[in-house]
């Protein structure tokens, strides 16, 4: 089965890609010639997540899923949650945003975050919905040169190292992504075995 992973970003295209059945064909945005840029005017990880996985699926006429995501800090009532892309700027710079959220953590004790990830699959005329999280807290500096993102400053629950310190494949079987990939992936496999 033809499935179109609503992304342009290649690093979140390629982690899926390792974790999808060999039976789904996964195709990029950029496979199927969609260049534009989706909006994501939603107020939650949900409805942003729609609202990709709707515009490929209207459009192109394939089953199509897209994942938003949101670094969610305690300390700071869950912010920046669905803005993170955007939390320093409209460029979405991974680097701003990340010296934004050590500048406003700096005098803050409590740095536990978590990440979660919610994926929209629009299937057979129906929106089926994934969530997956992963808690953690965030460093006093950047650490790592892997991953992308807040990565640098994000260090799972039970590791001394950050996102970007671990090998891809570690950060891949414990991540909010991986995580609500394999609720996708089981739920796509009880669908070709029946
Ligand atoms: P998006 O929903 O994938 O666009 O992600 C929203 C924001 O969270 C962007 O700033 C991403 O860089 C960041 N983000 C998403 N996934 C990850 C991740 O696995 N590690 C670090 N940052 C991430």
């Amino acid at each position: 089965m033809k499935l179109v992973f609503a992304t342009h970003n290649q690093n979140k295209f390629q982690e899926v890609k390792n974790l999808v059945p060999t039976s789904v064909e996964l195709v990029s945005l950029r496979d199927i010639g969609c260049y534009n840029e989706i909006p994501e005017t939603g107020k939650t990880l949900e409805e942003n997540a729609q609202i990709k996985a709707d515009f490929v699926t209207s459009t192109y006429g394939l089953p199509s899923f897209s994942d938003d995501t949101g670094l969610l800090v305690n300390a700071l009532n869950g912010a920046p949650g669905v803005y993170s892309a955007r939390y320093a700027g409209a460029d979405k710079n991974a680097n701003a945003n990340m010296d934004k959220l050590l500048e406003e953590l700096h005098a803050i004790g409590d740095r536990s975050a978590r990440f979660e990830t919610v994926i929209a699959l629009n299937l057979n005329s129906g929106c089926h919905f994934f969530k997956g999280v992963v808690h953690g807290s965030i460093t006093k500096e950047k650490k790592g040169k892997k991953g992308f993102g807040y990565d640098p400053i994000f260090q799972p629950k039970g590791y001394d190292k950050t996102f970007a310190e671990l090998p891809m494949e570690q950060k891949n079987g414990i991540s909010h992504r991986a995580k609500a990939m394999k609720q996708l992936v089981d739920f796509l496999a009880t669908l070709t075995n029946s």
